[in-house]
This record gives C-alpha cells, sequence and structure tokens, in this order.
C-alpha cells in the first residue's frame, strides 16, 4: 500500500511515522526558564546526529494554539539544555513528566526526582539517570509546527558502572536503556542484542 502524506493520508502521518520509524531513543529534556524555573519532558523526536563536533537534535511540535512547548521557550531564551537518557527504572517517571503543566512548575518533584548541578551549562540534569549529555544550542530550525532544536554536546556524565574507565567503552550489557515504538503508548526494553562485524 502506498500513502500520500501530502493528500488523503496527511491526518495520519503522525501515527504512522512514529509506528515505523523504531525504536526511537528518548530524550528527556531539562532545561531553565530565564527566571530559574525548571523543567523536565521526554521527547522521542531525538537521535544523535554527527560526531565533529558532537550534535544532537530533538523536536518540539508547537501546541495546538501554535506557542511553543516550554521546553522549546525556555531554550530559545536561555540557549542551553541537558538531554537525560531513561532507563527502565525510571520509563515511569519520565511518561509521568510528559503531562502538560503550568508553565514554571517542576515536574521532577511530583516525581520525587532530583537534580545534580551541570558543570559548564545553566539547566541542571537529572540525579538518577543513567547518563546525560550537557548541551548548548546550536540553532533552531522551525519546520511548519517543529522546532528542531540541534545542539552541540559539551560534556557527558555517565554513572560509573556503566563505564570502563581505561577504555572509557559504555558497558552496554549494563546499559538498560528504553526505546519508544509505536504511537500512543508503547515501548520496548533494548536487553536483546547481538553483533554484527562491520566489513573493512
Ligand atoms: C516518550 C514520549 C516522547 C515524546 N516525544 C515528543 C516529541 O518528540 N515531540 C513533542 O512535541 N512532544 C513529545 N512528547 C510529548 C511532550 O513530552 C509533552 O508535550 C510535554 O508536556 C512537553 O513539555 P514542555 O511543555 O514542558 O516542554 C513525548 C511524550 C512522551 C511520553
Amino acid at each position: 500500500m502506498e500513502l500520500d502524506l501530502e493528500g488523503e493520508h496527511a491526518h495520519r502521518s503522525y501515527a504512522l511515522l512514529v509506528s515505523l520509524v523504531t525504536p526511537r531513543p528518548i530524550a528527556w529534556v531539562t532545561s531553565l526558564s530565564p527566571e530559574g524555573h525548571l523543567n523536565a519532558a521526554p521527547f522521542s523526536f531525538f537521535n544523535a546526529l554527527g560526531a565533529n563536533p558532537p550534535i544532537i537534535g530533538f523536536c518540539p511540535g508547537d501546541r495546538d494554539d501554535g506557542q511553543p512547548k516550554d521546553t522549546a521557550r525556555n531554550i530559545r531564551a536561555t540557549h542551553d539544555f541537558v538531554v537525560n537518557l531513561v532507563d527502565e527504572e525510571l520509563a515511569e517517571a519520565m511518561n509521568e513528566t510528559s503531562a502538560s503543566v503550568p508553565y514554571g512548575q517542576n515536574e521532577l518533584e511530583a516525581v520525587g526526582l532530583t537534580t545534580a548541578p551541570s558543570s559548564i551549562v545553566k539547566a541542571p540534569r537529572i540525579a538518577e539517570v543513567p547518563a546525560s549529555l550537557e548541551c548548548t544550542e546550536w540553532g533552531t530550525l522551525q519546520i511548519g509546527e517543529n522546532r528542531l532544536i540541534i545542539g552541540v554536546v559539551k560534556r557527558i556524565h555517565v554513572r560509573e558502572e556503566l563505564i570502563d574507565r581505561e577504555t572509557l567503552r559504555i558497558r552496554d550489557d549494563r546499559f538498560r536503556v528504553i526505546g519508544r515504538m509505536a504511537s500512543p503508548h508503547w515501548y520496548c526494553r533494548t536487553r536483546d542484542r547481538f553483533e554484527m562485524v562491520r566489513p573493512k
């Protein structure tokens, strides 16, 4: 079946795209308002985009009234943020923080999580996550209702047990990160892995 996202099937664009492009990593983004209020929200239109410099992108869609989501609003004003990665243990808390709450209200407090200061960006990171990326905003592309925020990763924080200090390799057998699957409510675990060596 061929689907026309510019015509008769346009209304299914979101559901089709997010059900097919799976699994997607989840950026649990912490940011600060100009007044210093903490915001946390998850985004699965997210990925690592390049290594030199190390860049990531994630994409909040605008609200129905055309206003940017709080995360996009904060980053437009403060130009930095932290991407916190989500493991199985934190899945439910992450989901809770996707609720729409009034601007300036701290979503993390409600789920009993805490923050740790970042080293070089203003926004704090979530203390309980397995790893987090301190980012500065490189730029934001507005494409229709999408705000594609591109960030340069300046620092990585990773839980001690997840990294080999000598080789700086992530012990991925211990990294229980989750992925986003089909809309509206599906996720996957990432424990079922296999190795395939790349040809020279
Ligand atoms: C796993 C997950 C992934 C999400 N991904 C996105 C996304 O990529 N883009 C988006 O606009 N909203 C996404 N959402 C919804 C936002 O998290 C939600 O709108 C949130 O209230 C935005 O918060 P903010 O206004 O504090 O930025 C996602 C929600 C969940 C639970």
